[in-house]
């Protein structure tokens, strides 16, 4: 299965009674294994747990800590945007060109990189004098 598919199937089980915006997301790690994560909303806070937020969080359960290769999808007009915090999140466990895949359900599909998503990442390199 191809990373949108994986990431189109996750999103069916995302809990989204708030925006009823569903979300999926697959990586593949460098390992080789694919992890997926859906958006798991909340009363108390209904922006709930992003979809790549859970891919993210199913690699580190799994032992991976590298991804290769991302995939995001929802049922948007035009391939859906990661929010910042998942820009940071993504850019803490990819090298600047790793490949993230945008698309919608409908198959309109963007590709582009972490370090283009979030140029001028705050990275490690920074706290390099603490
Ligand atoms: N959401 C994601 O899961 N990923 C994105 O890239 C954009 C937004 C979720 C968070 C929330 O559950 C819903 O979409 C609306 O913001």
């Amino acid at each position: 299965m191809s990373l949108i598919e994986t990431a189109r199937k996750v999103r069916e089980n995302a809990h989204a009674p708030y925006s009823n915006f569903k979300v999926g997301a697959a990586l593949r790690a460098a390992s080789g294994a694919v992890y997926a994560g859906c958006n798991v909303e909340n009363v108390a806070y209904p922006e709930g747990t992003c979809a790549e937020a859970g891919a993210i969080a199913a690699m580190v359960a799994g032992g991976d800590s590298q991804i290769a290769e991302i995939a995001v999808i929802a049922d948007s007009p035009k391939p859906v945007s990661p929010c910042g915090g998942c820009r940071q999140k993504i850019a803490e466990f990819a090298s600047g060109d790793v490949i993230v895949t945008l698309t919608t359900i409908d198959g309109v599909t963007m590709q582009t990189t972490v370090a283009d998503l979030l140029p001028g990442v705050f990275d490690a390199d920074y706290m390099s004098r603490v």
